[in-house]
């Protein structure tokens, strides 16, 4: 029988406990699960796609059938190029579902044997979002058991002055940051 191969697109700005519960999920369900990381020119995001990538493959390097790319231009060309045939989405609440069901249907009219899949992530991370997340922790608020300690540490370093300071002195005399 074919392997069933799903890609799990976003942005991933930071990743957060909500997408690797997700991941969890899609890795029981799917032969492979791609986890791809969408290379927008237009967005200004706070961690690089390089920092996400690294982030994202030490948190998911346990499930042996979960990898991490990124890819540009559209997600339908993306899957068909790795061969996917289903598009994992979370939905957390009703109000994901009006643009996750315009997505989902825009990429069936651009290839309709590609299925979206929703699954909905733990209640407990029902309200946590990249862009709450990056405003919390931008604000000085607490992010913890809303994100991966991976993640919060790194948000710490790329938002307290001091520690940006630490580790470009770090760099700058070739001890690793
Ligand atoms: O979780 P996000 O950050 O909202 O992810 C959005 C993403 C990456 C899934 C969406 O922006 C996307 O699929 N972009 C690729 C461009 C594309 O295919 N657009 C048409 C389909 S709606």
């Amino acid at each position: 029988m074919n392997k069933v191969i799903a890609i799990y697109p976003g942005s991933f700005d930071p990743p957060t406990n909500g997408h690797l519960d997700l991941i969890e999920r899609g890795s029981k369900i799917f032969d492979e699960l791609v986890v791809a990381i969408l290379r927008n020119a237009e967005k200004d995001p706070l961690f690089s796609l390089a920092e996400r990538r690294l982030m994202l493959q030490a948190l998911t390097s346990h499930f042996k059938n979960v990898r991490v790319d990124t890819f540009e231009g559209l997600t339908v060309d993306y899957a068909a190029k790795v061969k996917a045939s289903a598009v994992l989405r979370g939905i957390r609440a009703l109000s994901d579902y009006e643009y996750e069901l315009q997505m989902a249907l825009m990429n069936r009219k651009l290839q309709p044997e590609l299925e979206t899949v929703f699954m909905m992530p733990a209640e407990q991370y029902s309200y946590v979002s990249s862009r709450l997340v990056r405003e919390v922790a931008q604000l000085g608020g607490s992010i913890t058991d809303l994100v991966p300690e991976m993640v919060e540490q790194r948000l710490r370093e790329k938002l307290d002055p001091a520690i940006k300071l630490q580790n470009a002195r770090k760099t700058r005399t070739g001890k690793r940051a």
